[in-house]
């Protein structure tokens, strides 16, 4: 039977505690130094760069990037989901690098291991408040994630840093702070909607690909928000619904900038805005969208 799982703070971060009960053999996972780490605060748009690189790296090949589920083509690092999932870990250790390995680890939580190999990695930020309503919507529909309760709960949760993986604002700063040395790719999920190709071709250049512009404009095309939700391999039907309720909430929801002010109230949106400035003062982080 499905748990909703309690949270474990490991270092102060609250994690689920399957992930904090199995903490030792994630902090010492060592990749290779051909592995790629790709990096978010939950649902900033991982899926969907899982799915970018998957292309780029099969140079637009559909058919090749429908072997497998997305989990599975690019595993999850921390995850010890129950039966039948496997553990990222596990499919980890079957698999060859160069490997695209997922995490939602903030960055004082990643494996040493990735940067003593200088291995690359990607982050994906997406604005605060898109982020919170994403969120909500995943705790109500996965069966393992703590229960979001009320909505005006939830953002004071997302502001005390309550939720599983902890802080947002630790965790985009964490990477922020740590791109220039770690040679981390930054993107923002505002600017992959605002000019995808842009941003697909961004990823190519750090990832030293070289593809065709008619194959970019074909990984465009495929990766969608339109496209992946009907994807069987990029849209997590692969979940068995006991685990995912996705007739609660699709996981491809509405793939949207600025769906928040469909959520928050004038009140609850100034009173995450003051807060907001006095937590992301020390930054300055190019977010394009808190409007
Ligand atoms: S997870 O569970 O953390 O891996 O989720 P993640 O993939 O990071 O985030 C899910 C949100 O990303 C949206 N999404 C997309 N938006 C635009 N284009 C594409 N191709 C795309 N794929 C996924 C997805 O719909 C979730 O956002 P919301 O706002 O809930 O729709």
């Amino acid at each position: 039977s499905i748990t909703r799982f309690p949270l474990i703070p490991v270092r102060g971060v609250p994690l689920m505690n399957y992930i904090a009960n199995n903490w030792d053999s994630i902090w010492d996972f060592c990749p290779d130094p051909s592995d790629l780490l790709i990096a978010t605060y939950p649902k900033a748009g991982t899926t969907w760069t899982q799915e970018i690189v998957d292309l780029l790296l099969h140079n637009g090949d559909a058919e090749a990037c429908k072997r497998a589920p997305t989990p599975v083509r690019s595993p999850f690092l921390e995850i010890f989901s129950p039966p039948p999932i496997p553990s990222g870990l596990d499919l980890l250790e079957k698999m060859d690098p160069p490997r695209v390995i997922k995490t939602h680890l903030p960055f004082q939580l990643v494996p040493p291991g990735f940067w003593e190999n200088k291995c690359k990695a990607i982050y994906v930020a997406r604005n605060a408040k898109d982020n919170l309503v994403s969120y909500y919507y995943f705790d109500l529909m996965n069966q393992t994630q703590p229960e979001p309760g009320p909505f005006g709960g939830y953002i004071h949760k997302f502001m005390q840093g309550q939720l599983s993986w902890g802080s947002w604002y630790d965790h985009v700063k964490g990477y922020w702070l740590e791109r220039e040395k770690r040679n981390i790719l930054y993107l923002f999920y505002e600017d992959m909607k605002e000019n995808p190709r842009r941003e697909v071709e961004r990823i190519m250049k750090y990832l030293d690909l070289s593809v065709s512009d008619e194959v970019i404009s074909q990984i465009v095309e495929l990766t969608s928000f339109k496209n992946m939700k009907e994807n069987p391999m990029a849209n997590y039907s692969c979940v068995p619904s006991p685990v995912f309720d996705q007739s609660i909430s699709p996981f491809m929801r509405k793939g949207e900038v600025g769906d928040w002010k469909n959520h928050f109230t004038a009140e609850q949106s100034k009173l995450f805005d003051e807060d907001y400035e006095k937590q992301m003062k020390d930054v300055d982080i190019p977010f394009r969208t808190l409007i």
